[in-house]
């Protein structure tokens, strides 16, 4: 039986990407990354994916916004490339993007997305900053991080697994971010693989 087909969606280094790519070839996570999407050209996962052997999408914003086209149309139309690879199943690993729906609707149930901080708690950008200045105003004691189902509201929806990453004595910000990094990298690894066992399957 052929793997799961999966799209990761990213805006940046790639760590994460990285990590799915290892555990696919350890035979850890249990699908084949069929492309990989960035919105930024100078994006390192970019060359992650190319070194992978892995088909990879820029998708810039920047033309549709200077076309003075929506923001409907630019996720329409990425919604329309990235189906030509029959997904079944699509992971934001730092895709900075807010979807405006068209992703969702032509995806239903079948985005999930990475966030470095536990349900509820520090959406947006900046998650691990924010939860770091929470802490050192007194008012936490632990953050973490977590991949749920994507819905319209920012870095919300049904978690799919968590993982909490516990203040120490003595952390920095990079100190910490590390720790955050680290157990995003398993989280998002264990994450994909529950929910595609989670999903039914398509027919293609
Ligand atoms: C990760 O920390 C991820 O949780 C975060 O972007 C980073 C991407 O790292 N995503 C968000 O903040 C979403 N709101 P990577 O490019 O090294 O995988």
């Amino acid at each position: 039986m052929s793997q799961p087909r999966v799209v990761v969606l990213i805006s940046g280094d790639g760590s994460n990407l990285q990590a799915l790519i290892d555990e696919s070839r350890n035979n850890i996570l249990n699908a084949e990354i069929v492309l990989v999407v960035s919105n930024r050209k100078a994006a390192f996962g970019l060359e992650r994916a190319k070194n992978a052997g892995i088909q990879t999408l820029y998708f810039p914003l920047k033309p549709y916004r200077d076309a003075g086209r929506t923001r409907e149309e630019y996720d329409s139309d990425l919604a329309s490339s990235i189906a030509e690879f029959k997904p079944d199943l699509l992971v934001c690993a730092g895709w900075m993007h807010i979807d405006s729906g068209a992703l969702i609707a032509r995806f239903p149930g079948r985005i999930i997305n990475l966030h470095p901080a536990l349900p509820g708690e520090f959406p947006g950008a900046h998650g691990i900053e924010d939860a770091f200045a929470a802490w050192q105003r007194g008012e936490i004691l632990r953050s973490g991080c977590m991949v749920h189902h994507v819905i319209k509201d920012l870095d919300a929806g049904e978690p799919i697994a968590t993982k909490e990453v516990p203040f120490e004595m003595g952390d920095t910000l990079e100190g910490y971010s590390n720790k955050i990094h680290k157990a995003e990298h398993e989280l998002i690894v264990e994450s994909t693989n529950l929910a595609l066992e989670k999903l039914h399957p398509i027919n293609r």
